[in-house]
């Protein structure tokens, strides 16, 4: 096999604002209280795209849905003016959108008229919209979903899999889809060529509390699917939506592995995207940040304003919990958590805010009867800030918190208590080992979600 270069970014979420015009209170707030740099989404993707065309040995550029923040037309068309100047500097782009492009609600904010609601592209129209980064180079198509399969070079293909489902309760593939899938590996097969696939939704969980509280934000029937297409033989995928970055694998009952690359989105911290060569080495996967963008920064680093910016928006769900139950709310969509079911537990996560907000790992480790186990290096550190940490490490595939840190210890023999107490199940009713699930949510001591060549 002759070595491919390409890159892979996912989760742009463009919110081209230099066209839409939102402005005021509600257009600040609602830019502040997002992981993702909304205001900034124009600025920090032309910073990428510039890089990957300054980049000349890498022709191809992988985009796995969510290309807009919430299908704005303007979005979609001022995008299409940044994908057509890759393509005009030797770029190959191939792109899957996803519900962000044309389920959501687009809307614009002023002071003037409030929130009004923007026009969307159906997804016929979208289809057309891109046809030229990805249809148009298709050597099939599977009609009904918008999914497609290219020769990406003479022996290396690749399956571009839309899991729109039906949009909302189940993001996934149809049985016409998963039998197209087949003949597509078969094809491949019989062509002599490799395959391998991307998606929008995450076939393998990108870290072990996601399908605990998003299942349904996981590829729709993953359990089957994705051992289903380990089995065909795809063995790796590359895929979004979770806005975490993270490398995971699963291996099929039959033992066929298949690895999920899944990356960042490009507009929240880290503001990560990959770059790939596979080759006969098998699949050598780096991590790329944006380096600078041209915005007012204040004099800061970028990545540490896109860090500050995600760490505001947990922040602000601490103290939103506690003093404004609406704007927990609507904060805690960014998280996946459902509306419905948060208000019916509103006294409790109140009061459990309130305290919250309050405490240290000291008095923590006290209530539990576990002061033995806490340092005094982390005896003072608020509870409120090591959750933002370990949030911002989940999310930046960076969980640093290993066994023989202070955080570790102390944290986990509250854990070892708690478990006693708190029985987890998960969405089919099994029993979840809490211990092992904070373990793996503090450190992860599995393949490394930045830099891995995979064999
Ligand atoms: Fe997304
Ligand atoms: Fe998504």
């Amino acid at each position: 096999m002759k070595d491919l270069n390409f890159y892979h970014l996912t989760d742009l979420h463009y919110y081209a604002n230099e066209r839409i015009g939102s402005s005021g209170e509600a257009y600040d707030i609602k830019c502040q209280v997002d992981q993702k740099c909304m205001a900034e989404s124009g600025a920090i993707i032309d910073s990428a795209f510039k890089s990957i065309i300054e980049d000349k040995e890498t022709e191809i550029v992988l985009i796995s849905g969510d290309l807009t923040f919430d299908g704005e037309v303007q979005s979609h068309d001022a995008l299409k003016e940044k994908l057509n100047n890759l393509k005009a500097n030797g770029k190959r782009v191939f792109i899957t959108f996803a519900t962000h492009d044309f389920f959501m609600e687009a809307r614009k904010y002023t002071d003037e008229e409030g929130v009004t609601f923007l026009p969307k592209y159906t997804r016929a129209e979208l289809r057309a919209h891109y046809n030229d980064f990805g249809y148009s180079e298709a050597i099939a198509e599977h009609e009904n979903s918008y999914s497609y399969c290219v020769q990406l070079s003479d022996d290396v293909r690749l399956l571009c899999l839309n899991d729109d489902g039906d949009f909302d309760a189940f993001c996934g593939y149809y049985n016409d889809l998963l039998f197209w899938i087949k003949e597509q590996v078969e094809d491949a097969k019989k062509a002599g060529c490799e395959i391998f696939a991307m998606t929008h939704h995450p076939v393998v969980d990108p870290a072990p509390v996601y399908p605990l509280f998003s299942h349904k934000a996981m590829l729709g029937g993953y359990e089957f699917t994705t051992p289903y297409l380990a089995d065909l033989g795809i063995r790796y995928v590359f895929d979004g939506h979770t806005h975490i970055h993270d490398i995971n694998y699963i291996e099929s009952k039959k033992g066929n592995r298949l690895y999920q690359i899944n990356t960042g989105s490009l507009t929240g911290y880290p503001l990560a995207y990959r770059k790939v060569n596979f080759s006969d080495k098998g699949m050598d996967i780096r991590t790329i940040q944006v380096e600078n963008i041209d915005w007012d920064l204040k004099g800061q680093d970028v990545l540490d304003y896109a860090k500050e910016h995600f760490v505001y928006m947990i922040k602000s769900v601490f103290e939103s919990v506690e003093n404004d139950y609406e704007k927990f709310i609507v904060l805690s969509q960014g998280f996946s958590g459902e509306g419905e079911k948060l208000r019916k537990v509103q006294p409790i996560l109140q009061k459990v805010g309130k305290f919250a907000n309050r405490l240290t790992m000291a008095k923590l480790c006290k209530l539990f009867g576990c002061s033995k186990y806490c340092a005094p290096a982390v005896a003072d550190k608020r509870i409120v800030e090591f959750i933002c940490d370990v949030i911002v490490n989940m999310y930046s595939g960076q969980e640093v918190y290993s066994p023989e840190t202070d955080e570790y210890k102390a944290f986990m023999s509250i854990i070892k208590k708690l478990s006693k107490v708190i029985k987890l199940k998960d969405y089919y009713g099994n029993k979840v080992d809490l211990e092992e699930l904070m373990a793996k949510t503090l450190y992860n001591d599995g393949i490394d979600a930045w830099n891995v060549l995979i064999k």
